[in-house]
């Protein structure tokens, strides 16, 4: 028979072998990491005027993998705005991964409780849920609630305004985008 304190360093070095960490970590440090809980999401800003229809290829020139960023919540919404802020504190817009869904376009879905100022935008990069971090400025989303209008729809935030979103049913020139990517798992 082992004695009893063999017995137990075994069982805890057994335990401490299943209980490894993940850890997750960004491309490099220009990069914030969040954790979302079964994953971690990385989240960073990227400069540049273009047309909010062309603002996604500003984060496929950082990563073939990195897209518009949704928000999973206020702190990531509030973090990032506050790093664009800081960054340069003449920036208006910066365009992000939300846009109106498809089955909120026409004139008949508006009144139809799918299709509210509150429901009817969704996450374009395909991991951020639920509507948390969405942050509408004062009468916003008011894009497109006219008959007949069929827009895209796409939403920037106002950095220098703690974040605040806005809808644009034109191909407004914005100063950047927000990116995301999944965080790299060691
Ligand atoms: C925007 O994208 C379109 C289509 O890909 C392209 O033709 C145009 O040159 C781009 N404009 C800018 C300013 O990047
Ligand atoms: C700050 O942003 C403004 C507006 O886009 C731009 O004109 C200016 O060049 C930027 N300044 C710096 C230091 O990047």
């Amino acid at each position: 028979m082992l004695p009893i304190f063999l017995i137990s360093l075994f069982i805890s070095s057994t335990n401490s072998c299943s209980q490894v960490q993940k850890t997750w970590r960004c491309l490099d440090a220009t990069w914030t990491l969040f954790n979302r809980g079964s994953y971690s999401w990385c989240i960073r800003p990227a400069y540049g005027m273009v047309p909010l229809g062309n603002a996604s290829s500003l984060c496929q020139d950082l990563d073939s993998s990195a897209v518009l960023t949704g928000f999973q919540d206020l702190t990531e919404l509030s973090k990032m705005s506050q790093e664009v802020a800081n960054h340069n504190d003449s920036i208006v817009y910066m365009a992000i991964g939300a846009v109106r869904s498809d089955n909120c376009k026409t004139t008949e879905s508006l009144s139809t409780a799918s299709c509210t100022p509150s429901n009817m935008f969704v996450w374009t990069d395909g991991k951020t849920t639920g509507s948390a971090g969405f942050n509408w400025l004062v009468r916003q989303p008011n894009g497109c609630f006219e008959p007949g209008c069929s827009a895209s729809n796409w939403v920037v935030i106002y950095p220098g305004y703690s974040g605040k979103m806005d809808d644009f049913w034109e191909d407004w020139l914005v100063n950047g985008a927000i990116c995301g990517m999944e965080a790299i798992q060691n």
